[in-house]
């Protein structure tokens, strides 16, 4: 292994070590490293984010943490996106400034990086800035499979959906960190784990989750900048985002677990997790406009999924799977801090 890379101690969710390849490094830079899935899952995820990366401006964190509702200015870089002018140049620079809103959301990235001969995906390590992180990666949307895949994958990803609380509330817990809290235990929990979560129990994993022995869930939902804040300004974006179809996406919420005020908890929420994230065919089109003007490579996309993106069942208008699924967690959050504030006062 390369000298300047190590084990990565927090990944929570997701894929294990396959072929003796860990699913994640860490590099000495504070850059995380995801292996990358084979086939088109990789190349998928490869683009997703050089996609996004070409759209990242220089903005103000103070002005836009995850992303606030401040930053939802639609308006596009005009170095970057077409003149106003015709429809079509309407359409370019809407996508554009789309995407340039999710960038706030998605950690950056840095290539692909070939570590013992496997690819890996270079990406800023979204726990990089803490010292005892606490990480919650939560997959969003009432369904995880998209009608122009296979047979067997819609049934095997409709049947994990419909045993999960994926179906039924638009979201589910893949992996857990938790401080040591009221229980005096640190403890972590799998995708498993996540899987036997049911709408009765779900509420008690959050609130566990914001206990690290002073904070609690209401510390970390309520209040400028903390959960219910990030997560309305995410779904404000997703209420309109119609570039990208995020199937089996996953939100990393992160906070300091020392934290003794809600402030040094420093929560932050990014979009993870593109290996099922299509284009649609508007933004199909700004990406190959761009990579034209500008010369470059043309990102590969398998010919398939590019063909669905332009197809009449193919990912189209607003990604109303993953918009729903959000608003269905912020519902659920709500609700859950809504009954322990009526039982405290009973
Ligand atoms: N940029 C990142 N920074 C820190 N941790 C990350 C980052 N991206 C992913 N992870 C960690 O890796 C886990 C799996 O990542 P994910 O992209 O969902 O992979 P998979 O495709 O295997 O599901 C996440 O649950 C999280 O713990
Ligand atoms: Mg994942």
């Amino acid at each position: 292994m390369d000298c300047d890379l190590q084990p990565y101690e927090y990944q929570v969710g997701g894929h294990s070590k396959t072929d003796g390849q860990p699913a994640s490094l860490k590099d000495n830079q504070g850059r995380f490293l995801k292996r990358l899935q084979a086939g088109e899952r990789g190349d998928r995820e490869v683009a997703f984010y050089a996609a996004i990366e070409q759209h990242r401006q220089q903005v103000d964190p103070a002005a836009t943490e995850g992303g606030s509702s401040s930053s939802s200015s639609s308006s596009a870089d005009p170095g970057q996106s077409a003149a106003a002018g015709s429809a079509d140049d309407d359409d370019d620079a809407q996508a554009a400034g789309i995407m340039q809103r999710l960038a706030q959301w998605v950690p950056k990235s840095f290539g692909v990086r070939q570590v013992c001969g496997t690819p890996y995906l270079v990406l800023e390590d979204l726990t990089g800035q803490y010292r005892q992180p606490c990480i919650l990666d939560v997959k969003l949307g009432f369904r995880t499979w998209y009608p122009w895949a296979s047979d067997s994958l819609q049934q095997k990803y409709r049947a994990k959906d419909e045993s999960t609380t994926q179906a039924s509330l638009g979201f589910r817990v893949c992996g857990v960190m938790g401080a040591a809290g009221s229980s005096g235990q640190a403890w972590r929990a799998d995708r498993h784990w996540g899987k036997t979560l049911t709408a009765d129990t779900v509420g008690e994993a959050f609130t566990r989750f914001a206990d690290n022995g002073v904070l609690s869930l209401a510390d970390l939902l309520l209040g400028r900048g903390m959960l219910l804040d990030q997560l309305q300004a995410l779904a404000d974006l997703a209420a309109v985002q119609d570039c990208w179809h995020m199937y089996s996406s996953s939100l990393l919420v992160v906070y300091e677990g020392s934290a003794a005020t809600a402030a040094e908890a420093r929560l932050a929420t990014r979009l993870i997790d593109f290996a099922h994230t299509f284009p649609t065919a508007k933004a199909s089109k700004l990406l190959h406009k761009q990579q034209q003007q500008q010369q470059q490579p043309v990102i590969r996309i398998d010919a398939k999924e590019e063909q669905a993106a332009l197809s009449a069942d193919g990912p189209c208008g607003v990604d109303e799977n993953f918009a729903a699924g959000l608003r269905s967690l912020i519902q659920v959050l709500q609700q859950t801090l809504d009954q322990q504030q009526q039982g405290q006062q009973h």
